[in-house]
């Protein structure tokens, strides 16, 4: 075909398809910038108190027991972790209150946004462990949302207004989507699904509401979205207890067959992704990859302060079954379990969540822009200060003159 079209032509076509090209580049990537509100959604590595809040006292609410929240909260902060968790650092790193979470009966505080991610929660309608998946929880964030107007719109809710979204809260916000996990843990674990309906039943429709998600927050004004792919759950010290024996391991001795349903979920939010990139060109967004973050911290374990003998044992649980310290019958928080003496050298904190300390440079990372598509660096271009992020510091040296509505 190109034979047959003269030299000019030829050049005329290829100069077109580089403009339509370039043209088409520049109009598909804007470029993030510094957000003034946080919007997160999500599951337990994220959430900063909604299930419980929600569940107070439920049989697996372990985290609102000791020692949950020990590292810089000093008692438990409804946190699934010793302490910080990835939207904390953001807080500290942008010198913002910590991320409220938006169910919180007495209080609220919705200037830097809110959070409503939620342990348990998937991004399938998979209520089996949490009604709070995550089309609920885009829901709620338009009920939030209406409901500021609302009150925005009626002079007589005036006294409300020192706490409300600023205006420019739901465009300049930075929306945060982390959820996934649950998904195929419940598939695996209480569904009895196979790898082949977990690829093509469960993910399909996760993805389906990720999207519906996305185009929700982007109609009600979002436009700058950074989601996060998967961490390695194949790596876990449950997962690598549980079924590292039965199945075959790789050579960080992580569960295979886990990591590469890990890894599908994650090729499919990279689709959607790139789906929703040529959709919304007003919006930026950015992937972080979790999965390839979390692979650098197992395979160079002391260059982030790990201990390189305890990457895949967990800090807080009870030994009796397989050597990483997991025990199913004696889970952190619960009876015969107690705490390592060092959870700075840990990734893995209750078997299934990770330490602050690993929480800690997942957040430097993102901040950095490392391991990131857009490589955009909110530290150099936010100015942002991670001088509070160190395991010295506490929750009363940052916010101790704050009202305090982190505790049960
Ligand atoms: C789970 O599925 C497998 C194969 O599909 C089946 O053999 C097994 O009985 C199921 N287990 C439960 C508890 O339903
Ligand atoms: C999940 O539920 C929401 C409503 O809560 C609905 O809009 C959505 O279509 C459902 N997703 C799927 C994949 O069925
Ligand atoms: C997802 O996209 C990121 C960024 O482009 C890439 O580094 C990663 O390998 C992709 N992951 C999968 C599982 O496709
Ligand atoms: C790791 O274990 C080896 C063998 O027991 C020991 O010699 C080494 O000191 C340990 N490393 C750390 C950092 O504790
Ligand atoms: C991001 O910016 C910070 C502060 O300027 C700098 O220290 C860091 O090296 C940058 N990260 C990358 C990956 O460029
Ligand atoms: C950056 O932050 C530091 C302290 O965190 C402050 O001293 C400095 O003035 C800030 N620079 C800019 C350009 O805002």
């Amino acid at each position: 075909m190109a034979g047959s079209e003269s030299p000019l032509k030829q050049i005329f076509s290829v100069l077109i398809s580089i403009t339509a090209f370039t043209f088409q580049g520049t109009s598909a990537l804007v470029n993030p910038a510094c957000p003034t509100a946080f919007w997160n959604f999500g599951d337990s590595l994220t959430d900063t108190g909604n299930i419980i809040n929600a569940f107070p006292q439920c049989s697996e609410c372990r985290a609102e027991r000791r020692p949950y929240g020990d590292s810089f909260f000093g008692r438990p902060a409804k946190r699934f972790s010793d302490g910080r968790l990835v939207p904390d650092f953001f807080a500290l790193a942008f010198q913002k209150p910590l991320l409220q979470p938006y169910i919180q009966a007495g209080a609220f505080d919705y200037r830097f946004g809110a959070n409503f991610a939620s342990g348990g929660a998937t991004a399938s309608n998979d209520s089996t462990l949490n009604p709070f998946f995550l089309a609920f929880q885009i829901s709620q964030f338009g009920r939030l949302k209406q409901t500021v107007e609302l009150e925005k719109s009626q002079i007589m809710c005036a006294q409300f207004l020192p706490f409300l979204p600023f205006d420019d809260s739901y465009s300049k916000g930075l929306y945060t989507i982390e959820i996934g996990g649950n998904d195929i843990i419940n598939a695996l674990t209480i569904n009895n699904l196979t790898a082949a309906q977990i690829t093509t039943q469960v993910i399909p429709e996760a993805m389906t509401n990720i999207a519906n998600g996305i185009e929700t927050l982007y109609n009600n004004g979002a436009r700058q979205f950074l989601v996060s792919l998967l961490p390695s759950g194949g790596c876990s010290s449950s997962a690598v207890t549980l079924l590292g024996s039965s199945s075959p391991t790789d050579a960080l001795g992580c569960v295979t067959a886990v990591n590469l349903l890990f890894q599908a979920y994650n090729a499919a939010i990279n689709a959607t992704i790139a789906s929703a990139r040529t959709q919304y060109h007003a919006a930026s967004f950015t992937i972080f990859n979790y999965y390839a973050a979390n692979q650098e911290i197992l395979l160079n374990p002391t260059k982030y302060g790990f201990n390189p003998n305890l990457t895949r044992t967990t800090c807080c649980g009870a030994p009796g079954v397989g050597d990483l310290n997991y025990n199913p019958d004696a889970l952190c928080g619960n009876q015969g379990s107690t705490k390592c003496s060092n959870p700075e050298e840990y990734v893995n904190w209750d078997g299934v969540h990770f330490t602050e300390a690993f929480y800690r440079v997942i957040s430097k990372f993102v901040l950095n822009g490392e391991f990131t598509d857009t490589r955009f660096n909110y530290t150099a271009n936010c100015n942002l200060s991670f001088n509070q992020f160190g395991p010295e510091v506490t929750f009363n040296d940052v916010y101790g003159n704050t009202c305090q509505v982190t505790f049960t």
